[in-house]
């Protein structure tokens, strides 16, 4: 089976800076990738390069045997690409509904689906993007990129100060869609642990190069090494 996604010699960052360096992945349909490291080291880079959001020096983005260098980030959204930004993007004058079937394409993820999993954002449908607390944002980006129904769902630190409900419905729904959508999600998340037991496949950046890629199991039962991946060389 062809991958899903194929990054090769990939060298990206902003205008003439070079952030990401000979990065080179491949991740096959159900492939879980979590993208671990310490601050600054380009993660946030990654997930924006492949949404292509950066400026691109080199290399190949492949997704779905499409090579994806020169489309804009909304191509890539209507090819099946779905992204939860860092900073996460919400449209500030337009309602919580708005912001999610703005994002729509056909597929088994509507509106009412996502307002069943986050109960939260229904509450609050009528509510403008910027009336909303930060956590009900971040489930806003995390349903808006479902709308799209994405095969490929790209997560940068979804999780990051939701509550601890929210967090476990948020982790089942994402196995949920690995297990019977064919999802395949690149992770990255502050939390190495947590990051590591929700998927199969890991890589560890070190200013902008894979100085880690293997299996998450390997480091979940070696906390040594994965600390040490996490000092600055
Ligand atoms: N818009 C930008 N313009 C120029 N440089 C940037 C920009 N955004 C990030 N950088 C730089 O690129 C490098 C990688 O940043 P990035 O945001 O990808 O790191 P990160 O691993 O996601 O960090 P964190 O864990 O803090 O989110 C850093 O040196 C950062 O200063
Ligand atoms: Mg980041």
């Amino acid at each position: 089976m062809s991958d899903v996604l194929a990054v090769s010699d990939l060298r990206a960052g902003y205008g003439a800076t070079v952030v990401l360096e000979d990065l080179s992945l491949n991740l096959a349909e159900r492939a879980t990738l979590a993208v671990l490291g310490r601050n600054g080291v380009g993660k946030t880079t990654l997930l924006a390069t492949l949404m292509g959001h950066t400026t691109h020096h080199a290399g190949k983005i492949v997704f779905r045997g499409r090579e994806l260098s020169g489309l804009p980030a909304y191509e890539r959204a209507r090819l099946g690409i779905g992204y939860v930004p860092q900073a996460r993007e919400i449209f500030p004058s337009l309602s919580v509904e708005e912001n999610l079937t703005v994002a729509e394409r056909p597929g088994r993820w509507t509106l009412q689906r996502v307002y069943d999993i986050l109960p939260r954002l229904a509450e609050r449908r009528s509510h403008m993007g910027n009336q909303i607390s930060g956590g009900e944002q971040q489930m806003l980006a995390i349903g808006r990129a479902l709308m799209g129904n994405p095969t490929l769902l790209l997560m940068d630190e979804p999780l990051e100060g939701l509550a601890p409900i929210i967090v476990e419905s948020i982790i089942e729904v994402v196995r949920r869609l690995i297990r019977e959508d064919s999802l395949t999600l690149v992770l990255v998340e502050q939390s190495a642990k947590r990051a590591l037991e929700m998927t199969e496949q890991a890589i560890v950046l070190d200013r902008g190069r894979i100085s880690y890629a293997g299996a998450s199991a390997v480091l979940l039962k070696d906390p040594e090494r994965l600390a040490n991946l996490f000092v600055a060389h």
